[in-house]
């Protein structure tokens, strides 16, 4: 029997500590997946999960109360911005990076802003988010060693606008 996912939309600063632990924990284990790019990248812990999340809402996932996957979102000026996604290694390919965004919309639309952005590395996530329709708005090209880089890398920005509604 498939258990239920559950969706809680929060803000960052409603969390218990409790629950950012396993926020952090999940994040971590799901960002583990860029350390043959970033080696020494450091894991988060409780005090970088507060401030990268600063002042957004963060949409959480759950399975029987353990988060499974999840994302933050901040209005900026020229969209909603979508931070953060991380899908717990052990359930990949499952729709559960595809619910976050779809959350992430509904919450763009409350907002009245019609564009998601996010920001990510060619090597790394870019080609799933091209997947769901995003396109590159700003590029960047980033030497091996920054960021600690076992090679050279591209930032890039990305957006998309809000699907129709259904
Ligand atoms: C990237 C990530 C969020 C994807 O989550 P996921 O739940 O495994 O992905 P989904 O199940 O939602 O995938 C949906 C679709 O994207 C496709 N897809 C999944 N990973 C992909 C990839 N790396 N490149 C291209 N397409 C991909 C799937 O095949 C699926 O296609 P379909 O709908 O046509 O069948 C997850 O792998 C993750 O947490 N990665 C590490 C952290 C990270 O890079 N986060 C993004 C930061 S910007």
């Amino acid at each position: 029997m498939t258990r239920a996912v559950t969706v809680r939309i929060v803000p960052a600063s409603h969390t218990s500590s409790d629950e950012r632990r396993d926020l952090v924990a999940l994040v971590n284990a799901a960002f583990g997946a860029h350390r043959w790019l970033f080696p020494d990248a450091e894991a988060t812990d409780d005090r970088r999960f507060m401030e990268d999340t600063a002042g957004a809402e963060l949409i959480v996932l759950a399975r029987e109360r353990r988060p499974v996957a999840m994302g933050f979102v901040r209005p900026e000026h020229d969209g909603l911005y979508l931070g953060m996604v991380a899908v717990l290694p052990a359930a990949p390919r499952r729709g559960l990076g595809t619910a976050v965004l779809r959350e992430a919309e509904q919450i763009a639309r409350r907002h009245g802003l019609g564009t998601i952005v996010l920001s990510t590395a060619t090597e790394l996530a870019a080609p799933y988010w091209t997947h769901h329709g995003f396109s590159i708005v700003t590029e960047r090209a980033m030497p091996r060693g920054s960021s600690g880089a076992t090679a050279d890398w591209t930032l890039v920005t990305m957006h998309r606008a809000l699907p129709p509604e259904k």
